[in-house]
Formats: structure tokens, C-alpha cells, sequence
């Protein structure tokens, strides 16, 4: 085979200041790789937008796409797809404000191509870009990012590092980051090759910190809509601000504070561990109670169904609240819709230790447009007193400015760096 990576190398050894200014120049669909690969992605993704090529025809879930360009980035208000990966990246110590604002080009371009359902620029396998199967790629700002374009005095107050908590056993192995990449699909071939492409375009612009990958319920497995559980077996996701309710945007969206991120939000991003061998010991009363809700349907331990309103008023029969004052819905909730946080959760499972014992838990993704004022309250009532922290710990921790959406000829993070 002819050399495909000539052209990836050329592209990015000098060749990509060239390649980015020619697609700047160019609606994103225009742009021509300077070395067309042995199959040409446009004609690959024009003939069938669903072709798996050889491998057979893409089902619906399989070309089912998320819009890239918009006001706000895809993959926060996007319905969860099965599979997210969370890279943290840092930047290289000579990536300055130019670079990154190559490198922000070039990672868009790939971005924009592949949840559409088209290679990247000389994607080496265009085969595996065909279904996109909701793709969405998300990209994130870290601190870091600010000083290095020499814009610390930018970084926005809405989100600051966090503080420290009593509960944070954190890991630098899983913490921290200048630039995020979050990249959901519902399918993890099309996650892996994503992720792969997008990542080796960034390589010389930063390095790898951490990868941190997540699923959920598959795609089609449950009907639409229903409520996940988390690997302790818990529905999770019940009282979640849902887009278009009252409040959701104001909640989410940054609408005051620095122009710039106005339609972005912010992460953050907590691997949380669960001590799955000690929550086994446990029986359901004591599972229910921690919670307040029940297990079977996910009802409050007030209520019937799952979307009753939790009575945390409500007293048993010998005058103890029903719902403990440290219960875990009692302790994360918040009356304002205004205030509260998006969550967006996804299982992890690092497989097993040679004792048999699970290496699992949270990759707990909240999305908020101020993290001082809707997340941080929230995680230091958990702290002081959530009966879930017998079985659970916080071992990473990273905080992003999630900054908006581009239009089709603009790019992420160009109202901050152009
Ligand atoms: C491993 C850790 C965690 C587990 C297993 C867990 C599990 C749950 C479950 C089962 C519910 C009830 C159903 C629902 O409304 O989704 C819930 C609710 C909630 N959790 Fe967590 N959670 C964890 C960590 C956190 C953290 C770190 C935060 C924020 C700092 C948080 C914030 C919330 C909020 C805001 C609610 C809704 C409370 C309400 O009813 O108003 N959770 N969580």
C-alpha cells in the first residue's frame, strides 16, 4: 500500500499550518487532503452515507448523526449515547496561542467530518468513519490552556478549580488536564477511530495526561427515554434538568460572565470509585435508604413511582424523616431549576484484580454554567455527610470551560483565540 501516513506526516511536520489556512479558506466539506488516501473519503461517504463498505450495510442506529455546527458544542444537551471517553490532554511546553489555534482548526475539521459520517482529512481507515452512529466530540479548556495562549487573565471565575473535599482521594494519573476531548457514540468501533484520528492530530500539539473511557446501557436495549442504572444497580439520572424544561439553559448554558464563552457551560469531571464487594454486603434496605429511593423502580422512599416528588418532610411512624437527613437525594438536592447541575454518567470497568474484585465505578460528568455556584455546594454537602460515601470515592477530579459552538466556517474556541 502507498503510504498513507507520507501525507498524515507531511500534514502535520510543517504541512499543517498549509492544510489549516487551505481549509479556512474553504467550506469544511471543500477541503482536499494534500495526498488523497488509497480510498477517497468524500466519495466514500458521498456514494453511501451508511456503506460499511465489505463489512456490510450500517442499520439506523449505525447512521444516525448529531448535528456538529450550532451554538452550543453537541455532547451536553445530546441525548447520552452508549459509549464516552473522556482524554485529557496537556499541551506541549511551545504551544503557544498559534498553535493552538491550528490545532484547534484541525481538530474541528476532523471533528465536524467524522460525526457527519466522512473520514478526517487522509484518514487512514475512511472505512470505519461511514457510521457515525451519533457521534458527537466535545472539546474542553482546562487552566492550563489560558496561561499558555497567554490569556490567564481570560480564564473564566465560572470555572475555577474546585476546592478540596474531605471525601478526594485524588490521583494525578486521573486528574487535572489543559485541553479535554470528550468523544460519545453508540457504537465503539466508530468511538475507537474517532478517538484515534483525533488524537493523532493533536500529538504535536500536546501529550496524552489521561484516558478515561465509560458506557451505559446500549443503544436499543431499553426503551428510549427510560433511566439508566449505574453499576451499584441504581437508577441514575432520575431528577436531571431535561433540555427544554424550565431552567435547563439558564442552568447550563453560560449566559452572563466573559463574552467568549457565552453559549458554552463547564465540566467537571469526577472518577469516582465504588467499593463494589462492601455495597454487595449490604441488603436493600440499607442500599434504599442510603439513597432514598428504591431499588426495583427508583422511586422516592416517599413515593410510588419513579418521578414522584421526594416528601423529605415526610416522617416515619416513630417521627424519624423517611428520607434520611443523609440520605443521598436529600443532601444533592436543589429547589432552584436555575442552580441546578446537567448530569451526564457514565460506568466504568477496568475489569478485574487477580482476586476477582471489580476495578469499577463513575466517570461522573456535570455540566453547569458556574461551577463555584451550582456544583461545588452540592459536592461539599456530599462530603460532610452522604451515606453513599461508605462505598464510594472520588479519585479524580478535572474542571473544563466548555467553550460554544462554531458555525459551519468557524471553529471550537475561535471567540477565545482567533
Ligand atoms: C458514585 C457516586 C454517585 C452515585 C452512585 C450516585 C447515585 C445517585 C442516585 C442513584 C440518585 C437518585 C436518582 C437520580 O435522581 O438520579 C442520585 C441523585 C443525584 N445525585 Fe448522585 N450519585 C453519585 C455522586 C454524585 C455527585 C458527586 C453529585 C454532585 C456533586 C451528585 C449529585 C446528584 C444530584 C443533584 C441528584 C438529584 C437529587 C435530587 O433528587 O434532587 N451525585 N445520585
Amino acid at each position: 500500500m502507498r503510504e498513507p501516513r507520507l501525507s498524515r506526516r507531511g500534514l502535520l511536520a510543517g504541512g499543517a499550518a498549509t492544510a489549516v489556512g487551505a481549509l479556512a479558506g474553504c467550506a469544511p466539506d471543500q477541503a482536499v487532503p494534500p495526498v488523497a488516501p488509497r480510498t477517497d473519503p468524500q466519495a466514500a461517504s458521498a456514494a453511501s452515507p451508511v456503506s460499511g463498505g465489505s463489512g456490510g450495510t450500517g442499520g439506523p442506529a449505525g447512521s444516525a448523526t448529531e448535528p456538529f455546527d450550532g451554538i452550543h458544542q453537541a455532547g451536553v444537551a445530546t441525548a447520552p449515547q452508549t459509549y464516552g471517553v473522556f482524554v485529557g490532554l496537556d499541551l506541549l511546553p511551545d504551544t503557544g496561542r498559534e498553535a493552538l489555534v491550528r490545532m484547534m482548526r484541525l481538530l474541528t475539521d476532523d471533528a465536524r467530518r467524522l460525526t457527519q459520517g466522512r473520514p478526517a482529512l487522509a484518514d487512514t481507515e475512511p472505512e470505519l468513519a461511514v457510521l457515525p452512529a451519533r457521534l458527537t466530540v466535545t472539546f474542553g479548556f482546562g487552566p492550563g490552556l489560558f496561561t499558555a495562549a497567554g490569556l490567564a487573565d481570560r480564564r473564566p471565575e465560572a470555572a475555577a478549580p474546585l476546592p478540596a473535599f474531605a471525601v478526594d482521594r485524588l490521583r494525578k494519573e486521573w486528574s487535572g488536564g489543559d485541553l479535554l476531548l470528550q468523544i460519545c457514540a453508540d457504537d465503539a468501533l466508530t468511538l475507537t477511530h474517532a478517538l484515534r484520528m483525533i488524537v493523532k492530530d493533536a500529538r504535536s500539539f500536546a501529550k496524552v495526561r489521561w484516558t478515561q473511557r465509560g458506557f451505559r446501557r446500549g443503544a436499543g436495549t431499553q426503551p428510549a427515554g427510560l433511566t439508566q442504572r449505574n453499576v451499584m444497580g441504581q437508577l441514575d439520572g432520575t431528577v436531571n434538568p431535561a433540555p427544554g424544561a424550565p431552567g435547563f439553559d439558564r442552568a447550563v448554558w453560560v449566559s452572563d460572565g466573559p463574552e467568549w464563552l457565552r453559549g458554552g457551560t463547564t465540566l467537571v469531571l469526577r472518577r469516582i470509585r465504588v467499593e463494589m464487594e462492601t455495597w454487595d454486603a449490604v441488603d436493600r434496605v440499607a442500599k434504599e435508604f442510603s439513597v432514598g429511593r428504591r431499588l426495583d423502580n427508583g422511586a422516592p422512599l416517599t413515593g410510588r413511582d419513579e418521578h414522584d416528588v421526594a416528601d423529605f418532610e415526610k416522617l416515619n411512624a416513630i417521627g424519624f424523616p423517611v428520607i434520611s437527613e443523609q440520605a443521598h437525594i436529600r443532601r444533592a438536592h436543589v429547589a432552584d431549576p436555575n442552580l441546578r447541575i446537567l448530569r451526564r454518567v457514565y460506568n466504568y470497568d477496568e475489569g478485574l484484580t487477580p482476586e476477582g474484585h471489580a476495578d469499577s465505578g463513575l466517570l461522573f460528568a456535570s455540566y453547569q454554567a458556574d461551577v463555584s455556584r451550582q456544583f461545588v455546594p452540592i459536592q461539599r454537602r456530599l462530603a460532610e455527610a452522604d451515606l453513599l460515601n461508605e462505598w464510594t470515592t472520588p479519585i479524580g477530579s478535572a474542571v473544563f470551560a466548555i467553550p460554544p459552538g462554531c458555525s459551519p466556517n468557524g471553529w471550537i474556541g475561535d471567540s477565545l483565540l482567533a
